[in-house]
This record gives structure tokens, C-alpha cells and sequence, in this order.
């Protein structure tokens, strides 16, 4: 049953999903059609021959489970592939990211789970002279996300390890102000809420939250509802792959789900 529930979920979404037609807010309506709609596939290559590269790497990796995990259950030592198969968004959804960071022009990111840093590059690569932070559980994998990190020569990237719940914190004092949060990581409902409530208040008005999975489980939508109604978010919208919050008090308070093609 459990596995059934994205199935409900995408088709709820497909049933509600709309585009630019329907937008009545001038600030969303520009933000779809220049930023979430057009889509290049230019410029990534290299990060999708290593996408390509991981998927057909049979290697082991010993993995610390400290988050809601993945479906599938492939016990400590996962293979590469799988972990990548599993963890990682579609490249739609890593192009989109680097997208909202090139467009809004940010520099200081954060990437709670970064598993082995697919989407921690295509954000790197939207501001190679920004500061990322990204936080990862899983000492191997953590390693493995080092190594892409050199070999891509993102030095702005600063990975630390351990568990969220005591690394969050330190990651957020070094921090002045957060432009983007990227929640990948823990896909439970209260950390979820936990760690939004510690970043909430080192973000300004026109930060941006991404949520990945929000239709991944019962949990994370729950979840998700609840952050769409939280007071200091203004707009909401539901891609299905992820959701989207803004923080601007300008912006009348409005929930959108909206077509995104994967
Ligand atoms: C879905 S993957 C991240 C994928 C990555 N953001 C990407 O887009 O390629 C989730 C990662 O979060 C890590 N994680 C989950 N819960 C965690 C926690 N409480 N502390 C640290 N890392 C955690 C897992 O080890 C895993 O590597």
C-alpha cells in the first residue's frame, strides 16, 4: 500500500496541475514562464556523463541509515547504482534547480542530504563563486561526493558530515543568510518541520525552499500541507517531483500546483 501512495498522489496531481493560463499573480506568472518552464539541456553534459557513469557503477558503498530511506531495501552495502537509481532527482528537476540559482542570482546555498552530489554540482554549477553547504549522514557516501567535488574543482563546496539533527546548527552559524534550501535529506514529517523551522530564520524575503519528495510518503505530505499554511511562507507551489516556497510578504498568499514536465 505504501508504495501505491505516489501513485494516488501523481494522479491527484495531474488531475489539479495547471500552467500560465491560469496565473493570476504577475510575480509567478514571470517565475514559470522564465524559470520553471524553459528548459535547456546545454551545458550539462559533463554532470550527466557522470550521472550516466554512477548509474553503471557496481561498486558497494556502506550506508548509515538515518533517514526515512529508500523503498528499497538493499541492506548496508548498496551499490553505487542503486544509491544513485534511488537518491537522486530526475535531471528535469537538477536542471531546474540550477535554473532558480542562476536566474535569482544566488550565492549561499544549502543541501540538507547530499548523497553523492548530483545536485550539489548542477547548484555549484549555477554559482561557482558562491558558498554551498551541503550535510550528509553516510561517511562513505560523503566520501565518494568529496572525490566528484575535486574532480569537478568545486571548492565552494563545503560538505559535513554526520547527522543533520547536530550538524545543521553549525552549518547555519556559518552562514550570514541562506538564498536557497534544498531538504533532501531526512523524508520524515518531523524533521522536516524541524530543520524549515532552524533555517526559517536566516532566510530573507526573497529566499527560496525546495522540498523534495513531498509526495513520497503519507509523512512528507503531511509535511508539506502543514508548510504550505506556515505564516512566513507566502506563495506555495507543488511540482510533484518537489515544492517550492516563497517568503516574500509582498506576495499575496496563494498555493499553485503546476505543470512541470520531467
Ligand atoms: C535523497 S538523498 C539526497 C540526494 C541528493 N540531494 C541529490 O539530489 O543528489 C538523501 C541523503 O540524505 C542522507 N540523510 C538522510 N537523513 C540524514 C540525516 N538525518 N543526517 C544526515 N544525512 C542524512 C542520506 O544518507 C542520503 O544520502
Amino acid at each position: 500500500m505504501r508504495q501505491l501512495f505516489p501513485v494516488f498522489q501523481f494522479i491527484q496531481y495531474w488531475l489539479y496541475k495547471v500552467n500560465e493560463h491560469s496565473l493570476h499573480s504577475p510575480f509567478l506568472y514571470r517565475f514559470y514562464t522564465e524559470v520553471i518552464k524553459p528548459d535547456d539541456k546545454a551545458g550539462f553534459e559533463q554532470l550527466e556523463d557522470l550521472r550516466k557513469t554512477l548509474l553503471s557503477d557496481s561498486n558497494k558503498l556502506q550506508v548509515v541509515e538515518l533517514g526515512a530511506g529508500s523503498r528499497i531495501d538493499n541492506g548496508k552495502n548498496r551499490k553505487v547504482a542503486d544509491i544513485v537509481r534511488h537518491a537522486s532527482t530526475p535531471p528535469s528537476f537538477s536542471r531546474l534547480l540550477n535554473r532558480i540559482i542562476t536566474q535569482q542570482q544566488f550565492s549561499t546555498i544549502l543541501e540538507l542530504g547530499t548523497s553523492l552530489g548530483l545536485n550539489t554540482l548542477y547548484m555549484q554549477q549555477a554559482c561557482p563563486y558562491g558558498t554551498i553547504y551541503t550535510l550528509e549522514g553516510s561517511p562513505a557516501i560523503a566520501e565518494r561526493a568529496k572525490h566528484h567535488f575535486d574532480e569537478f574543482g568545486a571548492s565552494n563546496i563545503h560538505i559535513i558530515e554526520g547527522n543533520i539533527d547536530d550538524t545543521l546548527g553549525l552549518a547555519l552559524a556559518k552562514a550570514k543568510q541562506i538564498d536557497l534550501a534544498y531538504l533532501d535529506a531526512n523524508h520524515c514529517y518531523e524533521p522536516t518541520l524541524r530543520y524549515f523551522e532552524s533555517i526559517l530564520p536566516k532566510l530573507h524575503h526573497q529566499s527560496i525552499v525546495v522540498i523534495d519528495d513531498i509526495h513520497w510518503s503519507k509523512e512528507m505530505n503531511k509535511a508539506w500541507k502543514e508548510l504550505i499554511k506556515h505564516p512566513g511562507v507566502s506563495l506555495s507551489v507543488d511540482l510533484f517531483e518537489g515544492g517550492l516556497l516563497f517568503f516574500d510578504r509582498e506576495i499575496k498568499k496563494e498555493h499553485y500546483v503546476l505543470s512541470f514536465k520531467r
